[in-house]
């Protein structure tokens, strides 16, 4: 290996392995020969590292199969790049990691950063110094993934979510600070784990605007993110052309009369495959067929039918059996164990570790010398053909040795997903069940979707115990238990949360508290895929159960889904109840139930007064203030706050309940900034929606900004269908923004399709405020018809099933028929529903109601006084009381 002193920025230099670090995870054969072909690859290549060095960077997709030279032409450009003193950084993906979280993106951090070599304390000084000025509890996130984490200081608590944002902003905006060229490499992506893939394809974004140059290289069944990154070129290799596949046989053999027909037979099976032409080669040399030096064999006897076996694998596999006892166990040990192995791990799983004749036969080489010897596999393929000819004993015996070996040398926590999977290979179920739930507990604070990872291996090999195992049942149900709970976190269509085989599970084994943990999960994603009637069903279930199990704890903590569920629908009498009894339960202990939100009561005391301002309930008032002032007393969780600031302001503002003034900026203010530091995506979503719905209720500057963030808001819900409930709250809003400047046909559209979801979607508390942005768009273009549409859209407001006393909807009804009667000129009917408007905002004390009757009386004066009412009942937009 050769090493390079490499200038950064502070005047620290710090070792970068230079074009050898390339194939350091796959050495390259000392015989290896000279590059036949690929002259257009490689000069497209070259000319993109040129562009790239002059500051327009690029992503190169390498896709080919097995074999077929993806390495060789990395090898290839990172000479070129050598050559122009452009250092090399690269990563590998491997087959028995795609499960294992951050695998791959730590790796390819901790080159770049120059921690390789480093122990823990100098890395930790390294990486403070690569990035000066970086928040302390940012680099203490970026320690963390790259395993050289303090184990003194305690994680900050931080979600999943915003470690990734503040993460993937540490490192993008590191990459656009630094003026060197450098050539990255990802190898054999097709293997990579999907946690790496998704943070490798954030920070990737940054490419086109730094000098720098990407290879990726993948086999092509791979189609993940990695592949698709935009603007990216992709090489597709094809196998090499007749010629230069005779070419390369001649070179390995030997040119000559006597090894002619040979040659062209070894093309002919090879079929541009050039691992493959090496391999038969070799073969052939070792069978004795071909004798002599490597280039310059000769032929024994008649080579007219000489066996060549009709694969690849086949080839490997030949070579792999003619090896010697120890030399095979060590191979197959090494197989177990990774492409890279070290000899202290060899020695563990096997006892006459034998190395040389693997060298010998270029099936390994040897990577690193000092202070432990390490080496690699040759070609992914050796290793697996390795792996996968062994006897499964043999293997299993293997990776529980590994299982231990790993254990005892590494911090388990993080490498409990890895113990996991060798223990899994070994057969050892139950330790293995335990492994996977443990990496699952570990990744619950890193990454949802990688602790979801691990809680479904753990249910496959729960599902693989004998069903008379005396754990069968419980190990099935813990893991389904947590993968219904949390589905909710991660969006998508969550078809898959299997429930269903919990219930029966958890019917099986008599547990009703995972069944409630499970189905409140259930709840709450049914909820924010707006599937509002059958979360509202399951809610009802939810709350029986729970009141079945008569557990307070669980109760107070579990409430919360089938409280969400059914204020979406509007069934605020249920919230009601269910607000009370855990506000009863809590028995003022805000801490009491924490499963789900931090403080349980906090936050049913919020729903609390949403349901009885809805219903017209004094006390509303004092339950908003004083969730509110416990929130911001209290809560340290983002997504706990930015839900009680929620329930307080989401629906009281456009509903004329509250006034969107200073202390509720504030408010939203201080949730979106907790959010945006250390909330999770769905908090960060909330927090986008209060303080944005409070910026779009102001005038001047600030309400443009509101709008941006309920569009952001909306885009994360619809794309990655998260909290599809929010959406409408942004298409009403925008809908009505359209009216006010302007655009009434686009409004009505907007609106027209909103109060149809609405409508048809089972019910939902927001249809009131869809059919009021309607109407009043109606009204204000008042062409034909749209007096009419705007009565019938109003009749089906009132026939909206409601809970009695579901004030929300009649004053909302009372105001648009005022409205309405107003722009008919029915002059009596306006004075009577104003009046009886007017009074009903005061009576409820709905201070946005309030002012709003003030504003339409004023208006009305004005008109009486100037231009009478006009039989076609066109009104200005400035005088209608729309907010
Ligand atoms: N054009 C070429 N000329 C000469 N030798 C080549 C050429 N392409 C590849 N080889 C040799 O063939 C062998 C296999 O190539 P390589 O390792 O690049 O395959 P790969 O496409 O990366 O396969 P995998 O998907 O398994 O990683 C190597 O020893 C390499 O040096
Ligand atoms: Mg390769």
């Amino acid at each position: 290996m050769t090493l390079k002193r490499v200038h950064i920025k502070g005047g620290n230099t710090v070792i970068a392995r230079r074009l050898l670090a390339i194939g350091e995870h796959q050495p390259r054969r000392p015989t290896e020969s000279k590059l036949v072909g690929r002259t257009w690859e490689l000069t497209t290549v070259g000319g993109i590292l040129d562009e790239a060095i002059a500051g327009s960077g690029c992503i190169v997709n390498i896709v080919g199969p097995a074999g077929i030279g993806k390495s060789r032409l990395v090898r290839e450009t990172a000479a070129l790049a050598d050559g122009r003193g452009v250092p090399v950084f690269s990563t590998y993906c491997e087959s028995h990691a795609s499960d294992i979280p951050f695998h791959v993106v730590a790796r390819m951090l901790r080159a770049p950063i120059g921690i390789d070599e480093l122990d823990a304390d100098s890395a930790r000084t390294q990486l403070r110094e690569w990035f000066p000025g970086a928040d302390p509890e940012d680099l203490l996130l970026l320690g963390d993934l790259l395993g050289i984490r303090d184990p003194a200081v305690p994680l900050p608590d931080i979600a999943p979510d915003a470690r990734r944002r503040r993460l993937t902003a540490l490192v993008n905006a590191s990459a656009m600070e630094r003026p060197d060229a450098a050539v990255y490499v990802i190898e054999d992506a097709h293997w990579i784990d999907e946690i790496s893939e998704s943070m490798l394809a954030e920070f990737l974004a940054v490419v086109p605007q730094i000098p720098s140059l990407v290879l990726i290289t993948y086999r092509p069944e791979y189609q993940g993110a990695l592949s698709r990154m935009p603007g990216a070129q992709t090489i597709a290799l094809r196998p090499l052309s007749d010629g230069h596949t005779l070419a390369l046989t001649a070179e390995l053999v030997g040119a000559g009369s006597a090894t002619g027909e040979l040659a062209a037979q070894i093309a002919d099976r090879a079929a541009g495959n050039p691992f493959f032409v090496e391999e038969i080669v070799r073969d052939l040399a070792e069978r004795g067929v071909l004798q002599g030096q490597p280039g310059a064999y000769q032929p024994r006897g008649d080579v007219g039918d000489v066996d060549v076996p009709a694969t690849l694998q086949a080839t490997i596999g030949a070579r792999i059996d003619r090896l010697r006892a120890p030399a095979k166990r060590t191979l197959n040990a090494a197989a177990v164990i990774g492409t890279r192995f070290d000899a202290d791990m060899l020695a563990a799983l096997v006892s006459n570790v034998d190395v040389a004749p693997l060298i010998e036969a270029e099936l390994v080489g040897q990577v690193r010398f000092a202070p432990n010897a390490e080496y690699a596999f040759r070609h992914p393929l050796i290793r697996t053909v390795a792996y996968e000819s062994q006897l499964k004993s043999v293997r299993a015996h293997s990776h529980r040795r590994l299982a231990a070996a790993i254990e005892v040398h590494g911090s388990t926590d993080e490498n409990a997903a890895l113990i996991a999977e060798h223990l899994e290979a070994a057969g050892d179920l139950h330790a293995a069940f335990d492994w996977h739930m443990r990496a699952g507990t570990w990744s619950a604070f890193r990454d949802m979707r990688a602790a979801q990872t691990s809680w479904r291996r753990a249910r496959r090999v729960a599902d693989r115990l004998p069903h008379d195992d005396p754990d069968s049942l419980t190990t099935r149900i813990a893991p389904r238990t947590l993968l219904c709970a949390h589905a909710y976190r991660l969006g998508g269509s969550g078809a898959d949360t299997g429930f269903e085989e919990l219930r029966e599970l958890c019917a099986a084994a008599g547990d009703r508290q995972s069944l409630a943990i499970g189905m409140s999960g259930l709840v709450t994603s049914q909820t924010m895929k707006a599937h509002r009637r059958e979360a509202s069903q399951l809610a009802s279930e939810l709350v029986q159960l729970l009141e079945a199990i008569g557990d307070p704890t669980l109760t107070v903590a579990l409430s919360f889904s089938a409280m969400i569920s059914k204020h979406e629908t509007g069934e605020m009498a249920d919230v009601l109840r269910f607000a009370q009894l855990v506000i009863d339960l809590a028995e003022g202990d805000p801490a009491k139930g924490r499963l789900i939100t931090e403080s349980p009561l906090t936050v049913a005391t919020a729903k609390r007064g949403l349901a009885r301002w809805c219903l017209g309930i004094a006390g509303w008032k004092d339950d908003f203030e004083q969730a509110i002032t416990t929130a911001r007393a209290l809560l340290t969780d983002p997504g706990t706050l930015a839900g009680v600031m929620w329930f307080t302001y989401v629906y009281a503002i456009p509903y004329g309940v509250l006034l969107p003034g200073a202390a509720a900026l504030r408010d939203t203010a201080e949730a979106l900034s907790m959010a945006e530091r250390s909330g999770d995506d769905l908090a960060l979503d909330l927090a986008r929606g209060i303080h944005g719905l409070a910026l779009a209720y102001q005038e001047g500057p600030v309400r443009e900004r509101g709008f941006e963030l309920l569009a952001k808001m909306r885009d994360r819900a619809a794309n990655d269908r998260m909290s599809l409930t929010t959406v409408p709250i942004a298409d009403i809003h925008t809908a009505r923004e359209k009216a006010r400047t302007g655009d009434i046909g686009g409004s009505i559209e907007l609106a027209r399709t909103v109060v149809d979801d609405l409508l048809n979607s089972g019910g939902c508390i927001w249809t009131a405020l869809a059919i009021s942005v309607l109407v009043e768009a109606l009204l204000q273009r008042g062409d034909d018809g749209d007096l009419d549409e705007a009565a019938s859209a109003i009749d089906q407001l009132a026939a909206v099933p409601t809970d009695p006393g579901f004030v929300l909807n009649e004053i909302s009804l009372l105001r648009l028929r005022a409205l309405l009667a107003h722009a008919r000129g029915e002059e009596a009917a306006y004075r009577d529903h104003r009046d009886r408007y007017r009074a009903m905002a005061t009576s409820l004390g709905f201070e946005g109601h309030i002012k709003w009757a003030a504003a339409s009386r004023e208006e009305v004066r004005t008109c009486g006084a100037t231009s009478r009412l006009s039989g076609r009942g066109r009104i200005r937009l400035a005088a209608l009381p729309v907010r």
